[in-house]
């Protein structure tokens, strides 16, 4: 096992998908995937491996923000040979052309978070996603007809900022939506010579105050998850 998660080695698949929520990450087991397996229970934080169209796929919770995202990601890429991770999850919006249920991929992660000063680089580190996986997601939007945005988004530690419109010069800046893991899994990925790509549909928008019902989101959902799904084994 490694530190925070207890499963054998060889039972978690190449490839994976990263939802913040461990009850999302069981769902997605029991509705996406064949023969699903719960491998892990440390912490609440559920992983399950199974199988879509017969390609072995995990999905593990990683809970919420960089400092997590951080740790389970490494653990997947270091101690158990993963290779291929999606963050799967939501985000809010302030961009015009952006609207709530839009799926929106981060071809890079801005970030207000000190988590890459850690890797101690003589400049500023620019976290961005796999190009291999972007492609795939790119022939899995084709396939499929799930249509998506691609861009840069931004990853903040802080939900609640207290600073007034502290989004609108993230807008200035082209910055698509807000989350808060896809720079950490980013990171590491790159460390550590792996694939990621952080994909996010939208609950909120900062601006319009446009928010999804419980039903919206139940079909983005599906969407996207279809989109990921397909993504991994393009
Ligand atoms: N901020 C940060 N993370 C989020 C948001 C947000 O507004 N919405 C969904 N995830």
């Amino acid at each position: 096992m490694s530190t925070h998660i207890n499963a054998a080695k060889g039972v978690i698949a190449e490839s994976i998908l990263l939802p913040g929520d461990p009850l999302r990450a069981k769902f997605i087991a029991e509705n996406f995937l064949e023969n699903a397996r719960c491998y892990n229970e440390v912490r609440g934080m559920l992983g399950f491996t199974g199988t879509y169209r017969g390609v072995p796929v995990s999905v593990q919770g990683i809970g919420m923000g960089m400092p997590s995202m951080g740790i389970y990601s490494w653990e997947l890429i270091n101690d158990y040979g993963v290779r291929n991770l999606i963050r799967v999850g939501t985000a809010g919006s302030f961009h015009e052309d952006i609207h709530v249920r839009d799926i929106v991929v981060g071809v890079s992660a801005s970030l207000d978070s000190s988590y890459t000063n850690a890797f101690d680089l003589p400049g500023i580190y620019a976290p961005g996603a796999g190009y291999d996986l972007l492609v795939k997601a790119g022939k899995a939007s084709e396939k499929t007809g799930i249509a998506f945005h691609a861009g840069n988004i931004v990853s903040t530690d802080v939900f609640y900022d207290q600073r007034e419109d502290w989004w609108k010069r993230w807008a200035a800046m082209n910055v698509m939506a807000v989350e808060m893991e896809a720079a950490a899994l980013y990171t590491n990925a790159a460390r550590c010579k792996a694939n990621a790509l952080a994909m996010v549909t939208i609950s909120d928008h900062l601006v319009t105050g446009e928010e999804t019902t419980s039903e919206e989101r139940e079909k983005t959902f599906t969407d996207m998850m279809t989109l990921a799904l397909e993504t991994l084994i393009a």
